[in-house]
C-alpha cells in the first residue's frame, strides 16, 4: 500500500478528528502517503482532497467536529452519483481507504468496495451508537455526557418551579442515547421509538408522582419517538400544569470529545489502518467486550432494538 485515502461521512461525531489523526500517523509509519477527502462522499465525487502529513493532524485530538468536514450526500447511492466518484478514484490511484462514519457511510463503503474493488476498512463514528458491530461508536459517550449535563441543569429549574420538562434527545430512529440519558439522570419518563407509549398513562404516572411529593418531572423524548412540541402540548392538556420543553439537537454533536471517545477513536483509527496494511478489508472494526472485532461492512447498516429494550427495562426498574 503506497497511498491510502481517508474520509469522514454522515453527521460529525466528537472524536472523528482523533480517529483521523490515528489513521494518518499509522499510515505514515508504514511509509504510505495519505489523501484526506474533503466533505465526505461529496468530496470523493467532486475531487476535493488534500495530502495529509503527521503535521497536518497535530493539535486536532481534542477538537470537536471533523477537520475534513462532512456532507449528507445521498446522490452516491444513485447510478449518476457513481460516475464522478469513479473519475476521482482513477485520478487518485488509491490502494485502499479508511471510512470514518455511521450506517450511511458503511452503505457507501460497501458500494465503493463492491463496484470499484477498492479495499476499505470502516471506523464506527456516530452519536447514535446504532452500529451493530461495536459496543460503542465514536461520539456516543461525548453526546451522552452533554445530554446528562443539560438534563441536570434543567432539573434545577424544574424543581424550583415545580414544572414538568420535556427534553428531546437526538439519535435518529434509535432510542439508545435517550434511554441512557434517562438512566443517567434519573428521569421520570422516557419515550422511545422501539416501545409504543400512551400519553394518558405517562400523564397519570406524573400526576401520581406529584401526589407523592415530587417537585418536578423530566420526560426524555427520543427524536425518533415523536416531537417534543407534540408531547409538551398533550401533557399540558392532560395535567393543566406548567410544562416546558428543551430540544437538545445539534448541541449534542459538538464540543471536545470525552476521554473515552479520544481513546476509542485513537484505537479504532490505528487498528483500521493496520488492518488495511495487513490486507484485511471489506470490514468495519469495532470494540466488542474490550477487544477489536472486525465484521463485514454490509452487516453494519441496521441495528437491532435489543440494547435499547435492555436499557428501557433498567430505567423502569429504577424510576
Ligand atoms: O446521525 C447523527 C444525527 O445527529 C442524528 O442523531 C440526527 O437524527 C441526525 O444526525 C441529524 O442530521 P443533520 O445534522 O443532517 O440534521
Amino acid at each position: 500500500m503506497k497511498r491510502i485515502g481517508v474520509l469522514t461521512g454522515g453527521g460529525d461525531a466528537a472524536g472523528m478528528n482523533a480517529a483521523l489523526r490515528a489513521v494518518v500517523r499509522t499510515a505514515w509509519q508504514h511509509g504510505a502517503e495519505v489523501v484526506g477527502i474533503k466533505q465526505g462522499w461529496m468530496g470523493l465525487a467532486e475531487g476535493t482532497y488534500e495530502t495529509m502529513t503527521p503535521g497536518s493532524v497535530s493539535g486536532i485530538l481534542g477538537k470537536g467536529g471533523t477537520i475534513l468536514r462532512t456532507f449528507r450526500y445521498p446522490e452516491f447511492a444513485t447510478a449518476e452519483g457513481t460516475a464522478p466518484v469513479a473519475r476521482t478514484l482513477k485520478k487518485l490511484k488509491l490502494d485502499g481507504m479508511v471510512i470514518i462514519g455511521g450506517d450511511g457511510s458503511f452503505r457507501g463503503a460497501t458500494k465503493l468496495e463492491g463496484e470499484f474493488g477498492l479495499p476499505i476498512v470502516g471506523v464506527p463514528a456516530t452519536i447514535d451508537n446504532d452500529i451493530p458491530g461495536t459496543d460503542m461508536s465514536i461520539g456516543f459517550d461525548t453526546a451522552l455526557n452533554i445530554a446528562i449535563d443539560a438534563v441536570d441543569k434543567v432539573r434545577d429549574t424544574a424543581t424550583s418551579h415545580g414544572r414538568i420538562f420535556v427534553i428531546e434527545v437526538m439519535g435518529r430512529n434509535y432510542g439508545l442515547l435517550a434511554a441512557q440519558t434517562a438512566i443517567a439522570t434519573g428521569a421520570e419518563e422516557v419515550l422511545l421509538p422501539e416501545i409504543p407509549y400512551d400519553l394518558d398513562e405517562v400523564a397519570r404516572r406524573i400526576s401520581q408522582g406529584y401526589d407523592r411529593g415530587k417537585q418536578h418531572a423530566i420526560i426524555i423524548v427520543a427524536e425518533g419517538a415523536g416531537k417534543a412540541s407534540y408531547v409538551t402540548f398533550e401533557i399540558k392538556e392532560r395535567l393543566q400544569r406548567g410544562v416546558r420543553m428543551v430540544v437538545l439537537g445539534h448541541v449534542q454533536r459538538g464540543g471536545s470529545p470525552s476521554g473515552y471517545d479520544r481513546i476509542l477513536a485513537s484505537r479504532l483509527g490505528y487498528e483500521a489502518t493496520e488492518m488495511l496494511f495487513r490486507g484485511e478489508h471489506g470490514v468495519m472494526v469495532g470494540v466488542v467486550a474490550n477487544k477489536f472485532k472486525a465484521s463485514p461492512l454490509e452487516k453494519n447498516t441496521k441495528v437491532s432494538a435489543k440494547a435499547v429494550l435492555r436499557d428501557a427495562r433498567l430505567m423502569q426498574a429504577l424510576v
